[in-house]
């Protein structure tokens, strides 16, 4: 996390500094800072909270530096404050940097050692005191900064700027993503080609281990170890416009309201509509060969990974495995030859999907990349790429993203069960036309706003919220439990219905709210009597189910929501409406921050 940028320019580079922060904020939110030189020497401007702050501050100081950069903090070391705030800086650099540098303790000790004075509690501070030491040995900005880069351990993409060097910034990436921006006698750099795109659509991205030396006119990469290197410089397509909200109150409302037109764009994207039939790229192993499917993702994207082993095992027996990115290297898994590797991720970004993905390409995988932003690092790394075209996700929390990785799945299941000849074509025409339903069912659901403010409302006086569900309703009372704690600071846990006799049935009692997702499918039975043994414990239940499903507890549930009924296969699709929908409006009673809920970021660059 945390968002880096910076600018040799024409013109005073603040305002475009403080933009394209604005731009980086879904990285984090703790604190933001520049530094600019002017008249050669660093002058540093940084706040405590949200860009916002940093604006303020900077309207009455209006630097006029041509050379700067920027920073937005997602806290690991230090707390949020001024004081921990980046840029890091001495009288001779500034430095920004997103990631972590493991042995600061020990490279802060030999600094301090030498009298060198640290003023804050980072592990970025130590940069900018051993390149400056390294400076005072009469090394060259280039020669210190590599010379210092090969003694961090740990993950980072940094910038740095020079006193007296009004026409260099130097830059470096390991484990952390950073693009090179080219403009006409300008240069840009940050975190990602989002936040350059009001500046320029050429991009670079430097590589793992890269390091790079900008100027005005040229910039030069190089390898860890030092050797100039010619990395591709691409267009992208992303426009420069803010993407705004429109006349809604948040981004994760306007996002919630896309996705009918989302499932649209999904659909489009992965079949034939003259044949009803999907349509995937070509994958270097044919589907009938593939022995095993491991799935790796994180928070959101885990579950839309659950979700689908329900789907792809019983739709084309493949066996599927679902890991927690974070901890699926620990165990030293081995993979088969041959097997495939799915990593979903929006931002494609997230540091423990990179390095679950890092072993599983070094034991052989086909690594297939689901993500949501095509430049990224997972989808620059991957063999082939499923895009999930749900468009840039502001909102922290994810939705149209969440529901666009579903439908891509959902189309993923049906094309290998087609190949695996385990469904006939008339099966895959069945639940391809059920997924057409789609968009028009969530737009039905989305207008059921009443209902779901009364939930709402019976929630937000809660101190624990209970989810339960079977089969792919699991998983999605999994993402229901994780939607609402971070969006309204709720204690909330999704389990398997049938798992609540084993543990979780003690927490009941009548002041703990139970969430039921029931659709009337053949787990319906089973779930109703986890109904009644929740009823009967004085839980009050919340129903999510259809018209039938609400006959057999008429009267006996304080609030129900009334689904549609379609294909049980498309259901995850339609019961995550809810999910979000109850989070977001409970989180609006409460009045937290529903776009950037608290100590949270949008794309997990440390691990
Ligand atoms: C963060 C976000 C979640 C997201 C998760 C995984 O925790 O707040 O919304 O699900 O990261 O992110 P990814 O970009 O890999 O899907």
């Amino acid at each position: 996390m945390c968002g880096i940028i910076g600018i040799i320019g024409k013109s005073p580079v603040t305002p475009h500094l403080l933009e394209c922060l604005k731009r980086l904020e879904y990285r984090g939110y703790d604190s933001a800072g520049i530094a600019t030189l002017e008249s050669g020497l660093i002058q540093r401007h940084r706040s405590e909270g949200k860009i916002h702050n940093l604006q303020e501050r900077l309207k009455t100081i209006n630097p006029q530096g041509h050379v700067g950069i920027g920073h937005t903090r997602w806290a690991t070391h230090g707390v949020p404050s001024e004081r921990n705030a980046h840029p890091h800086a001495t009288e001779k650099v500034a430095v920004v940097h997103n990631g972590i540098i493991e042995n600061f303790a020990e490279l802060r000790f030999m600094l301090e050692q030498k009298g060198h004075v640290f003023t804050s509690d980072t592990d970025t501070e130590v940069i900018a005191h051993l390149v400056t030491d390294y400076l005072d040995h009469g090394l060259t900005p280039q020669e210190a900064t590599s010379k210092a880069l090969k003694q961090f351990h740990g993950a980072f993409a940094l910038a740095l700027i020079f006193q007296g060097h009004d026409d260099l910034i130097l830059c470096a990436r390991r484990g952390s993503p950073l693009a090179i921006g080219l403009g006409e006698s300008e240069m840009f750099l940050g975190s990602d080609a989002l936040a350059l795109a009001p500046l320029t659509q050429k991009i670079c991205y430097l590589e793992e281990g890269d390091w790079a030396e900008l100027s005005r006119e040229t910039f030069t990469i190089y390898t860890a170890e030092d050797l100039p290197v010619e990395r591709p410089i691409k267009e992208t397509f992303l426009t420069g416009a803010m993407i705004g909200k429109g006349n809604h109150k948040h981004f994760m409302l306007k996002e919630m309201l896309e996705q009918p037109t989302v499932m649209g764009d999904v659909l489009r994207a992965y079949s034939n509509p003259s044949t009803l039939a999907p349509s995937f790229p070509e994958f270097p192993v044919a589907a009938k060969d593939i022995k095993a499917l491991r799935i790796i993702a994180c928070g959101t994207s885990y579950y839309a990974g659950l979700t689908a082993q329900y789907w792809i095992e019983k739709y084309a027996r493949v066996p599927v495995t679902v890991s927690i990115a974070s901890e699926f290297r620990y165990g030293k898994p081995p993979l088969p030859q041959g097997g495939m590797a799915l990593f979903i991720s929006q931002s494609g970004e997230t540091a423990d999907t990179l390095a679950a993905l890092q072993y599983a390409k070094d034991q052989g995988q086909m690594i297939v990349g689901m993500v949501n932003v095509p430049e990224s690092s997972i989808a620059r790394l991957s063999d082939v790429v499923l895009e999930t075209h749900a468009g840039p996700e502001i909102g922290v929390a994810s939705t149209k993203a969440f529901t666009a990785q579903l439908m891509v799945l959902a189309c993923f299941a049906i094309y290998l069960g087609g190949h695996r000849n385990i469904l006939s074509e008339e099966e895959s025409k069945k639940l391809f036309q059920s997924l057409m339903e789609v968009p028009e069912a969530m737009a039905h659901i989305l207008s059921e706003e009443n209902t779901v403010i009364k939930i709402a409302h019976a929630l937000s006086e809660a101190r624990d919220v209970i989810y339960m569900g079977r089969g792919t309703s699991f998983a999605i009372a999994l993402e229901g439990a994780l939607k609402l704690k971070e969006l309204s600071y709720i204690h909330a846990e999704g389990y398997a219905a049938g798992e609540m006799k084993h543990g979780p049935i003690a927490l009941i009692d009548e002041k703990v709210p139970v969430i039921v997702l029931a659709p009337s499918d053949e787990l319906y039975g089973k779930t109703a009597s986890n109904v009644e043994e929740v009823i009967a414990r004085k839980a009050p239940v919340i129903l999510i189910t259809d018209l039938e499903g609400q006959k057999a507890f008429e009267g006996r549930v304080p609030l129900s929501l009334s689904m549609p009924t379609l294909h049980p296969f498309c259901l995850p699709l339609l019961y995550a409406i809810p999910m979000q929908m109850i989070a977001y409006h409970t989180a609006n009673l409460k009045g937290t921050d529903v776009d950037q809920p608290r100590n949270l970021a949008k794309s997990v660059t440390v691990e």
